[in-house]
């Protein structure tokens, strides 16, 4: 998955095309590039690794075109070097690709054979040939794209650039987003609104197999099937939000700190706060009341919110519940009933194994509920509910902010299914939604822990390998703290249900390696301090994120204690994310790592 962007501007463009290539990098950044026309002469400038570099490069050799393409990418089929980065150019055009091309083993043979000459190993470059050719052939611009469509497999938005054509743009899409700015004598594509925001909030979004040409007067749209549509403009709210680090060092410290007030902002929308009752903000097109089972598919993070969620649809709405990650899900060929529920939870609404997930669902005869962070995404509108997550834009590609804010609304959502069941009563509801509301106080007081975790990541920026250990809800929040941990740092990390302590992980025991501990002052609790007994007995280095009192009480040998506020423990992880989430931007800081960015890793995951 990649950032593309084309403009047609009314003077040059290419500061322009890096400023919205900036606002993708969080889709990759193993290299960029841009091509514009130089007195109607295509010309590129491409550089390896992140956006920066391709700014100096741009220094030294500035382009000055009025009609450009760019591109920020995230390396599939070969490796991330300059000669592999987009845009790919033939004498005719420049092409940019977010995708995969999945036959492009077979088209490239063929032209090959027709003498067309690759110099990259990328599946992008085939699409620049094979338009290439169909214009060879004696296609204007547009009719050579439409004809190269039906011949790629695969998923994929692409932008052109054509030589000597210095009023037309080009843009494709098949399953990856693409988006159509207007402005005043400008015209914009982007892979999302957000891309585009400093330019127009004026936004129409392509369809599935849609083909849209592009000149400074307007958009001409085209379906799959050639037939000329209209796609419906909109105002986009990307705009609204600011895209910068505040005054932070990155944008996940600034994404972890924002948590009271968007997990805040997410609650209010889901709670009537005076009635101390769910009130779901959309209408939902099935009985709730006759929910009785529910399966969950999500990646990454999003899967850990799911996987927390379990616990809250099990015990407060008694539905029990299957989840998967969604790179499984998909190929399971799980048996489902019609009229069931399937959420798919996913802060960018594009993640391609979620949504194949979901359509897989949908194709079963469930219904869909989307939790998502982007109302644009695909998932969003191929959901029968869209449970919107409100934490605006996440730039950091590990997610903190998302994270919380999907909790917050699967702890809703798990409340409305209760209360619809009958298995919540109403005085149970009214205390759930106060330990609710107190959630963005006790995440505020929850930040108080910084320094201290600050000191343990110093410790930590030493280490080879740490374990993460929790029962019930803390086990999924174990599991996020090692993805978060190693996805930053790099340190190798497991998360283990505390209880499967003694079931293998127990042999890795050494004064070497921390064990961080979550434990909230739960049912479980005692339970969990045993495990931290029979991992003090073995010389192990205990980190407890824990109720600084229960803590005390429980009188095992630990080297550092992070003391929490008091949380009610239903919903105790929306607050013990926070430390977790600093714990491993702390130690990637302390190595020096780019906690922003980290290595191999994106942050919209669009290929499988
Ligand atoms: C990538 C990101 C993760 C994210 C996952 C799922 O791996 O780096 O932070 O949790 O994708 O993304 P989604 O947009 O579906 O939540």
């Amino acid at each position: 998955m990649c950032g593309i962007v084309g403009i047609l501007g009314a003077g040059p463009v290419a500061g322009q095309i890096v400023e919205a290539l900036k606002r993708l990098e969080y889709r990759g950044y193993d290299s960029a590039g841009i091509a514009t026309l130089e007195s109607g002469r295509l010309a590129r400038r491409r550089a390896e690794g992140k956006l920066k570099n391709l700014e100096l490069r741009l220094l030294e050799e500035p382009l000055r075109g009025a009609v450009g393409i760019g591109h920020t990418r995230w390396a599939t089929h070969g490796k991330p070097t300059e000669t592999n980065a987009h845009p790919h150019a033939s004498h005719r055009l420049a092409v940019v690709h977010n995708g995969i091309i999945e036959n492009f083993r077979e088209l490239r043979e063929e032209l090959t054979r027709k003498g067309h000459a690759f110099s990259t190993e990328t599946d992008s470059e085939v699409v620049a040939h094979l338009v290439t050719d169909l214009m060879d052939g004696g296609l204007p611009p547009h009719e050579a794209v439409m004809a190269a469509l039906p011949q790629l497999k695969g998923a994929f938005a692409l932008a052109f650039l054509f030589d000597r054509q210095g009023d037309l743009l080009i843009g494709a899409r098949r399953g990856a987003p693409l988006a159509v700015g207007y402005g005043e004598g400008e015209m914009y594509l982007g892979s999302d609104a957000l891309a585009l925001a400093p330019f127009t909030d004026t936004i129409a979004y392509l369809e599935e197999g849609d083909c849209v040409v592009l000149s400074r007067a307007g958009a001409a749209y085209h379906d799959a099937s050639g037939r000329v549509v209209n796609r419906a403009k909109q105002k986009s709210l990307a705009s609204a939000f600011m895209i910068d680090k505040g005054n932070y060092r990155h944008f996940m410290a600034k994404e972890i700190h924002e948590q009271a007030e968007v997990v805040g902002r997410t609650l209010a929308h889901y709670l009537d706060m005076s009635e101390g009752a769910v009130r779901l903000p959309f209408d939902v097109p099935f009985d709730l009341a006759g929910v009785e089972r529910l399966t969950i598919s999500a990646c990454g993070t999003a899967y850990m919110a799911g996987l927390t969620a379990k616990y809250w649809f099990e015990r407060i709405a008694r539905v029990p519940v299957d989840i998967d990650v969604a790179s499984e899900f998909r190929y399971r060929e799980a048996p489902m009933t019609r009229g069931g529920v399937t959420i798919v939870v996913s802060q960018s609404g594009e993640t391609a194994d979620t949504l194949a997930s979901l359509r897989y669902a949908k194709q079963c005869g469930q219904n869909i509920v989307g939790v998502v962070n982007v109302a644009t995404s695909t998932m969003a509108r191929e959901s029968d509910v869209v449970a919107l997550t409100l934490a605006g834009p996440e730039i950091g590609v590990a997610s903190t902010k998302a994270f919380t804010c999907q909790l917050a609304v699967l702890a809703c959502l798990a409340l409305a299914i209760g209360r619809a069941r009958g298995t919540l009563a109403r005085d149970a509801e009214r205390r759930f939604v106060d330990e609710l509301i107190a959630l963005p106080g006790l995440i505020a007081e929850a930040m108080g822990v910084e320094p201290k975790i600050e000191a343990v990541a110093r410790d930590l920026s030493r280490v080879r390998d740490v374990l993460y250990l929790g029962r019930g809800t803390s086990y999924p929040l174990a599991l996020e703290g090692a993805l978060k941990l190693k996805e930053l740092s790099y340190i190798h990390a497991e998360g283990y249900a505390a209880g499967e302590l003694k079931h293998g992980p127990i042999a890795l025991i050494d004064e070497a390696m921390p064990v961080i501990v979550l434990a909230p002052n739960d049912a479980v609790f005692e339970k969990t301090v045993s495990n931290m007994q029979e991992v003090a007995a073995r010389g192990g280095r205990i980190i407890l994120i824990g109720d600084g009192d229960a803590a005390k009480a429980a009188s095992v040998d630990v080297e550092a204690v992070i003391a929490m506020p008091v949380v009610a423990p239903t919903f105790a992880p929306i607050v013990y994310a926070i430390p977790i989430q600093l714990i491993a931007y702390h130690t990637a800081v302390f190595m020096g790592k780019d906690a922003d960015q980290p290595r191999n890793l994106a942050k919209s995951v669009t290929v499988e």
